[in-house]
């Protein structure tokens, strides 16, 4: 297990535009199992690797419907429609806030074996982690579409288990 501390909103790793990804090598699959370790053990739905402190275009997203997905240099290719949706962030952590998303999310990314994929996602958890992550290795946060902080919701832990309450509402 390499569970890495993801960094919190304040950081300037998670402001930088991430480098992209030359070379899938050693380095990169062991950033890659790390940030799964990490995403999991926080838990979260998602984990760009800016979060831990490195430049890179890495993503992992796991949800229930889509299981676990590696995308190296992901680019949204279509996105459109409009929802608004409850949205935290393991950088941002004890808010939540309402944003607007895109309902249809198409993104074309490389697997963690280089291999070319291309992902459509409808109306589902999977559009929201995909723009939320994208936009992490572009250095902007889901609170960067808020007018004031007074939008920032506090999610007030429960007495008896704070981390399950913690979970419910970090995305990624
Ligand atoms: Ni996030």
């Amino acid at each position: 297990m390499g569970i890495l501390p993801i960094r919190i909103a304040g950081d300037p790793s998670l402001r930088e535009k991430a480098k992209r990804v030359r070379t899938i090598d050693a380095s990169v699959q062991k950033l890659i199992d790390d940030m799964i370790d990490t995403m999991r053990a926080a838990p979260g739905v998602g984990l760009a690797a800016p979060q831990v402190g490195r430049s890179l275009r890495a993503v992992v997203i796991e949800t229930p419907d889509d299981g676990l997905l590696t995308l190296i240099n992901p680019e949204v290719v279509k996105a459109s429609g409009e929802r608004r949706l409850m949205e935290g962030c393991l950088s941002v952590p004890g808010y939540q806030a309402e944003v607007t998303r895109h309902r249809q999310v198409t993104v074309k990314a490389l697997d963690r074996d280089g291999k070319e994929i291309r992902l459509k996602a409808v109306d589902n958890l999977l559009a929201q982690a995909l723009e939320h992550e994208i936009d992490h290795i572009n250095g902007i946060l889901y609170i960067d579409y808020l007018q004031s902080a007074d939008e920032l919701i506090p999610v007030r832990p429960s007495v008896d288990d704070e981390e399950e309450t913690e979970a419910e509402v970090s995305l990624a």
